[in-house]
């Protein structure tokens, strides 16, 4: 790649963990790979690269992740197919079906591109509408905001780790009453009102973080989306996950350990069919693998992500 086009590729998003990534995903050998996260296609391309017998289905959500990743990929064309939808729906995929997955590469959130484009609002930058679609479509985070109920909008805050969730819950529905939230600022003026003192960029990032995972819905499709691609791998084929956020790492976490060592946490006297207690196959990672000091020096970004791997039994 010329300099200008990895730097090009490198403002649209750096891709995080990108040797540790390659080395447990290429244990599935050579075949059909998912990247159900595309993005600006750079754990794709070094993929492609490295592994000359391996062919790629790639899926955004986001149009024009898939519009920046087919450029990038140009050169891999013959061994590509993108598509624009959720990694949700790849198991059903015809090719997947067919063929099965050496391996499977979900690199979840948003990139740095959906991050600081201000059209597209997920940032806390002043001025900005609240959208935060990956997709493009459907509810916008302002049409969420006005009229997810206090309940459902208490749950998301916890579970995204929002500051004072319960408080910051109830003055966003009063809030919304007077004058509906439209802007970033409207969020942080609420979320100010509440802490009583300017909110820190961790609190704000947190806030902005939990709404964002419930207007894509991101949590429950990952849920669903897991045991679906682990059905679809190949024996020997191999899942890796980054995760940025701790409930989505914990349900990584969680979904490895119950394939990898079925019995654990089933009470002794819980009679088990011989079937029901063999593994599926091994956590590749014990511990999660994280960005080292020259990655967090490089890219600031990558200091929340978590790798897990694990590997369907051969
Ligand atoms: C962190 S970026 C991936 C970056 C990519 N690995 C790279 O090297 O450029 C996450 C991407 O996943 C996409 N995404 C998030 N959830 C998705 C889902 N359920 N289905 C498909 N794409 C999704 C986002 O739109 C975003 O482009």
């Amino acid at each position: 790649m010329k300099d200008e086009d990895q730097h090009d590729a490198d403002s649209y998003h750096v891709p995080v963990l990108i040797e540790e990534v390659m080395t447990y995903l290429t244990r599935g050998g050579d075949g059909l790979y998912l990247d159900g996260t595309l993005g600006g296609g750079g754990h794709a391309f070094a993929l492609l690269s490295a592994c000359p017998g391996c062919c790629l289905l790639g899926i955004d959500r986001d149009p024009e992740a898939l519009a920046r990743a087919q450029a990038r990929l140009a050169p891999f064309a013959a061994r590509v197919r993108l598509l624009l939808g959720s990694f949700l729906d790849a198991a059903g995929d015809p090719q997947v079906r067919r063929d099965g997955l050496a391996g499977a590469l979900l690199d979840l959130g948003v990139s740095s591109h959906q991050l600081d484009d201000d059209r597209r609002g997920f940032s806390m930058r002043p001025g900005l509408s609240l959208d935060m679609r990956m997709s493009l479509e459907g509810a916008t985070a302002a049409d969420y905001l006005a009229s997810v109920p206090e309940a459902a909008l208490l749950r998301d805050l916890r579970g995204g780790d929002a500051p004072r969730p319960r408080a910051l819950a109830r003055a966003i529905v009063a809030r919304r009453g007077r004058r509906p939230l439209a802007l970033s600022d409207d969020l942080v003026g609420v979320l100010e009102s509440v802490l009583g003192r300017p909110a820190k960029h961790s609190e704000k990032a947190r806030v902005f973080q939990a709404v964002r995972i419930a207007v894509n819905d991101e949590l429950a499709v990952l849920e669903e989306a897991l045991p679906a691609l682990r059905d679809a791998l190949n024996p020997g084929g191999v899942l890796v996950v980054l995760s940025y956020h701790s409930g989505e790492d914990a349900s990584v976490k969680r979904m490895f350990r119950a394939w990898s060592d079925p019995g654990r946490g089933i009470p002794p006297k819980v009679p088990l069919r011989q079937h029901e207690m063999s593994a599926l196959g091994e956590t590749l990672t014990r511990k999660p693998v994280s960005a080292g000091p020259a990655e967090l020096a490089a890219n600031p970004r990558s200091r929340p992500a978590r790798l897990r791997a694990w590997r369907k039994a051969a």
